[in-house]
């Protein structure tokens, strides 16, 4: 069965993309077929791993593209269906259109299911039509959560998006990870993940948190996930571990 999960966090800055990354990099690395999808106009997802391509997602939403052309493999079981800078010109072409959240849902669906074992799609910090577009087209939202700007509130509101879509589509909450997680303020990050875990057992919060690592951040710029880039580091083995937990959740 293919799972199709969203990357979705109101807030910039908390790891989205670089998890929607490195997640992907660490499911093909254990034999997933992984398509990750870029849906922000920064791009950071597909700037992991390519600097150039011919088409992109806006292309494949107005239906000028197929989502066959649009597909780039990026390394072994890891395809990427990139985006473009001037995103927004082609949200505002489908902006007018019937049924205009479940436009990728349409255009992947067939495409995806049996021939990949992982969709990821990453988002941007704000709930507008192509982060609709990736929910409604998801089983799944996983969020993203930095450790010390945890916030009952954050959470809150878009699970209540996403329960209203839910309604529609069957989305369920795949759970929170919390990110950047950083070694001096370990008392509150703790305290805070704690809370969520025990108070509330809806959040599904993952055990493996992500820890603040720059060689993160370094890979990026480099192009690479982070197993390609530095395999020791803390960035690799914590999103090692949230790979295992995944495939422990949902296979
Ligand atoms: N665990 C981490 N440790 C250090 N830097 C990180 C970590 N996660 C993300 N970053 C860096 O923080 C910035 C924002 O992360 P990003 O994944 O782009 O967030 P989002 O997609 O939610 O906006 C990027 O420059 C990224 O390299
Ligand atoms: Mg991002």
């Amino acid at each position: 069965m293919t799972k199709v999960i969203t990357i979705a966090q109101n807030k910039g800055g908390v790891g989205k993309s670089t998890t929607a990354a490195n997640l992907g990099a660490g499911l093909a690395r254990q034999g997933k077929k992984v398509l990750l999808i870029d849906m922000d106009a920064q791009a950071n997802l597909s700037t992991c791993f390519t600097y150039e391509a011919k088409f992109h997602i806006g292309q494949v939403l107005t239906g000028a593209v197929s989502v066959d052309e649009a597909t780039l493999s990026v390394g072994k079981n890891l395809d990427l269906i990139p985006s473009v800078k001037t995103l927004l010109e082609f949200e505002e072409a489908i902006s007018g259109k019937p049924r205009r959240e479940d436009i990728l849902r349409k255009a992947i669906k067939k495409y995806v299911t049996g021939r990949y074992d992982y969709v990821l799609i990453d988002t941007p910090p704000h709930l507008g039509l192509m982060t609709y577009n990736a929910l409604y087209a998801s089983d799944y939202y996983i969020m993203p959560m930095q450790s010390e700007f945890f916030s009952y509130d954050g959470i809150d509101t878009l699970i209540g998006h996403c329960n209203n879509i839910s309604e529609d589509t069957g989305l369920e909450l795949g759970g929170i990870v919390l990110t950047r997680y950083n070694e001096k303020k370990r008392g509150l990050a703790l305290q805070a993940i704690a809370n969520a875990i025990k108070s509330d057992p809806d959040y599904k919060t993952f055990r493996t948190y992500i820890r603040e690592n720059n060689k993160l951040f370094e890979a990026q710029l480099k192009h690479k996930d982070i197993f390609a880039y530095d395999p020791e580091s803390n960035g690799a083995e914590d999103y090692h571990k949230l790979t295992l937990e995944l495939i422990e959740r949902y296979g």
